[in-house]
């Protein structure tokens, strides 16, 4: 997973809170990309795995904090992928070119970008899992 935070908001805080009271551990920070980004930049996310190919859906999922998961879009090698209602594609971008990684990027971010990404995989449903 990563987390985006954009410099100036107050969710900055919120952050290093939950860091200074040790619910974020040095190791778990080790583990998780933070990516610091201005007002209007892009973010790009990248995810792999090293499950077979059978694994071939990539999900991503987006938590701002204090809420719950959203889903954002459904991807496969084969586009178009399947966005959620309230997320585009022009402003999520997702890339799925081969079975072992994906990217989404948040373009033009603003305050409520804010949050953690998860990736997670699926096996395609024709193995019948
Ligand atoms: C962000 O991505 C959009 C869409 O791909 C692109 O048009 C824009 O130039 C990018 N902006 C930056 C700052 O890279």
């Amino acid at each position: 997973m990563d987390i985006i935070i954009i410099k100036q908001d107050k969710l900055i805080l919120s952050v290093f809170l939950l860091w200074t009271a040790g619910i974020i551990d040095g190791n778990d920070v080790n583990q998780i990309p933070i990516l610091w980004k201005d007002k209007e930049q892009n973010a790009t996310i990248h995810c792999s795995h090293t499950k077979d190919a059978s694994y071939s859906q990539m999900y991503w999922y987006r938590q701002r904090p204090g809420k719950g998961m959203k889903q954002i879009v459904f991807t496969t090698t084969s586009p178009p992928h399947q966005y959620e209602s309230g997320f585009t594609e022009t402003k999520f971008p997702a890339q799925k070119e081969d079975y072992k990684t994906g990217s989404l990027t948040v373009v033009k971010l603003l305050p409520e970008d804010s949050g953690v990404y998860f990736c997670a995989v699926s096996q395609h449903s024709d193995t019948g899992d």
